[in-house]
């Protein structure tokens, strides 16, 4: 009798350690991992977009990074391109180049803009072919390497703030080699103490939106 009471005590207490053990490591990660059912809930965006593009049209969202802390972000067509998590973006501005017309992505850089080497960017540049969008977004500091050409270079993709940018400027946009008119999709924040978000950083920037596919 006792000895099964003894039995009956560890079998008990072994199983409550186990649940334990299991409740401690699911609780970490049910919160993300369920979902409702796509047919229960109502079906995302591309990119999280509140609204679906129009045909014919690639939805997009970039983020630039926070501070020097938390990386920037490029989503097009609901597929990240380039983030933190991709462990592809790094100080200074990240550009991915994706085909107009059929919106695959042929080419992503991350540039130091703070102690790089700006030639690498301007080749960068130089080299976009025609017919593409081109996603910007900065991190950090896009500014203390750049020069007269690259924002040449930039102004001649739509940008109308490449020309002001400076030292831990915050900015995001998406251009086009063969735009007639400035780009609709470019925000930029001045690094200013008096409005600065974070200590010696403007706020991040999000940039969202449809862009119109190049159809032949
Ligand atoms: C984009 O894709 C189209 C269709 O496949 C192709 O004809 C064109 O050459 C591509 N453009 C670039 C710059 O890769």
């Amino acid at each position: 009798m006792r000895v099964s009471g003894l039995i009956r005590l560890s079998a008990l207490l072994f199983a409550l350690v186990a649940l334990w053990i299991f409740l401690r490591n699911s609780s970490s990660f049910s919160r993300k991992t369920i979902r409702l059912p796509r047919w229960l809930g109502v079906e995302k965006n591309k990119c999280g977009l509140s609204k679906p593009c129009p045909d014919n049209f690639f939805a997009f969202k970039i983020c630039s990074g926070a501070a020097n802390v938390v990386g920037p972000s490029m989503c097009f067509e609901n597929e990240i391109i380039m983030s933190p998590v991709k462990n592809n973006v790094g100080r200074g501005l990240n550009i991915a180049v994706v085909n107009g017309s059929t919106g695959h992505v042929l080419r992503q850089g991350s540039f130091d803009m703070y102690s790089g080497d700006p030639k690498l960017l301007e080749k960068f540049l130089v080299e976009i072919p025609e017919g593409v969008l081109v996603l910007v977004a900065s991190y950090d500091d896009p500014g203390t390497k750049m020069n007269d050409e690259i924002r040449k270079l930039f102004s001649k993709l739509g940008s109308v703030y490449a020309t002001n940018l400076g030292f831990r400027d915050s900015w995001v946009f998406l251009g086009a080699r063969d735009l007639k008119n400035k780009s609709p999709f470019e925000q930029f924040l001045k690094n200013s103490p008096d409005t600065n978000k974070y200590e010696g950083w403007p706020e991040l920037l999000e940039l969202e939106g449809c862009v119109p596919r190049k159809v032949f």
